[in-house]
């Protein structure tokens, strides 16, 4: 297994099946109040240079869980002085990173020049922590046979169904974006999943053909960290792809409803949605703390 965890396609599919399979187990045994102090007197460095509430409390909450402790950096990377050296200065210090940027470089850089462990914890490419905990929610739900899936993303084409169609090219779910044309995914990343996806991979911006069969349904804020700006024009853009009652009614009629979360309530999603039994959007929440935590004693561990 590689030392970092970047993107999911750096991983085989047994990899991030053993992944989900350790998250599971630490989850168990979490709630059987066995405590697995994998990672007994380890330092997580974790670089913010954009918001967080679910990503920065799952991984210091995760590294406290495992024994060890973690250390936060609010800064914007390559202003005071450059990345490289950063990571030459965190290595000398602590036995992983941890970083949530808006250039996808940053982190490479970081994992580059750095010689421990380098977690993505979402850049303006992908979100792979995201995914990971996602998937662990629905092999919960649906059990693990993604084949048997379809999962219709609706929204804009952005990191975090970029790591969903890395995951598709990986295990063989059935993947459709639905998304306002213009908001299509980065054409190489569509590309290279789709050359090695193990099931489907389409993008339509016909609503109906993407919700049809669908076993959940995911959507995403309109406008990612970064885009504030575009925020108003997006909204008119994309108001027509709204996961409300109707839509959902085009997916299957059991079909979950995900989001990474932070919701916009009344944007992305209606109230009536995100609170009905359908919804397992604090599941999702919830295994981000348990998937991290398989990830971190996989990379930082020996
Ligand atoms: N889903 C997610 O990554 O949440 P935060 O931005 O709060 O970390
Ligand atoms: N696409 C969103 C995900 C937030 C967890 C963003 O990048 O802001």
């Amino acid at each position: 297994m590689v030392g970092d965890f970047i993107s999911l396609l750096d991983f085989s599919p047994d990899e991030i099946v053993g992944l989900l399979d350790f998250a599971e187990l630490l989850k168990r045994q979490h709630k059987e109040g066995i405590q697995h102090h994998l990672l007994e007197g380890k330092v997580l460095a974790m670089i913010f240079e954009k918001p967080s509430l679910r990503t920065r409390l799952t991984f210091q909450i995760g590294m406290f869980q495992l024994g060890g402790h973690a250390v936060l950096i609010d800064t914007q990377l390559g202003q005071r002085e450059s990345v490289p050296d950063v990571a030459r200065n965190l290595e000398r210090w602590v036995d992983g990173i941890m970083a949530r940027t808006y250039r996808h470089e940053h982190v490479l850089q970081l994992a580059e020049h750095a010689s421990v462990p380098v977690i993505n914890a979402l850049t303006d490419k992908l979100h792979p922590c995201q995914i990971l905990a996602d998937a662990q929610v629905l092999r919960e739900h649906r059990g693990g046979d993604f084949s048997s899936l379809k999962l219709a993303f609706v929204g804009d084409g952005n990191n975090v169904f970029h790591s969903w169609a890395e995951f598709a090219a990986r295990l063989p779910l059935n993947l459709s974006l639905v998304c306002p044309p213009g908001y299509e995914p980065d054409p190489q990343i569509l590309a290279q999943t789709r050359a090695e996806a193990r099931g489907t991979i389409e993008v339509t911006h016909d609503i109906e053909t993407g919700l049809k069969d669908a076993d959940a349904v995911y959507t995403d804020v309109w406008a990612s960290m970064g885009q504030e700006e575009e925020a108003a024009a997006r909204e008119k853009i994309f108001s027509p792809y709204q996961v409300n009652a109707a839509m959902m009614a085009l997916a299957r009629r059991d079909a979950l409803f995900m989001h990474c979360l932070p919701a916009h309530r009344g944007s992305e999603v209606t109230d009536e949605v995100i609170d009905s039994p359908h919804s397992i959007v604090f599941d999702q929440a919830e295994n981000r703390l348990h998937a991290q935590k398989a990830v971190l004693a996989t990379l930082m561990r020996g």
